[in-house]
């Protein structure tokens, strides 16, 4: 199995989410993790999808919210090109490849809206098999850290996806 996961992130915590699940995957399969500025058009050769953003503004980051992290927030790193826009460019899938997506939010105060959701119904649209529900893992404020046990919290999440597949296959 080669997973492709793709993270957005401006202060690293998605990042470390996206690092937590490779390397929990990483044992048994083949993992490429990427950000969102250098992922690829297509998911051509992969057969799991990992997608993971911060939420901005209820939703999925837009430019304008990634520079008010940047001249507001002094975030140290905004992507040019966010989950978003990557969306725009991807291919749709074929044969219905399986595809799971989580976000980052802030801890409190807890706010509606969730950029998982975006990806998982955007993922969907584009084809891909989405049965998994859009996972959410928690920071300290907008920049982090991440809550205590979220990188575990999240490494078992990816471990019971991909079990549930071994035993459907
Ligand atoms: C402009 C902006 C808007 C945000 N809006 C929300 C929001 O609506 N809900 C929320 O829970 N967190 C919100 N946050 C907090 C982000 O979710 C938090 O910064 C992110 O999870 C940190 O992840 P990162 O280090 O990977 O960027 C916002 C952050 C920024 C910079």
């Amino acid at each position: 199995m080669n997973t492709l996961i793709v993270y957005e992130t401006m202060w690293g915590n998605t990042e470390l989410i996206a690092r937590a699940i490779g390397a929990e995957l990483s044992s048994t399969v083949t993992v490429d993790i990427v950000d969102s500025d250098s992922a690829p058009p297509s998911i051509e050769g992969f057969d799991l999808l990992v997608v993971g953003a911060p939420t901005h503004a209820f939703s999925l980051s837009r430019p304008a919210t990634r520079q008010e992290a940047a001249s507001e927030r002094n975030a140290p790193h905004v992507p040019v090109s966010g989950v978003r826009e990557w969306l725009q460019t991807l291919s749709r899938t074929e044969n219905a490849v399986t595809a799971v997506a989580f976000d980052t939010r802030v801890d409190t105060p807890r706010l509606p809206g969730s950029a998982a959701k975006v990806i998982r119904r955007e993922l969907r649209s584009l084809g891909f098999e989405t049965s998994q529900k859009a996972k959410t893992f928690r920071v300290h404020g907008y920049e982090g850290p991440l809550v205590d046990g979220e990188p575990a919290r999240a490494a078992a999440w990816i471990r019971s996806i991909a079990s549930a597949r071994e035993s459907n296959r």
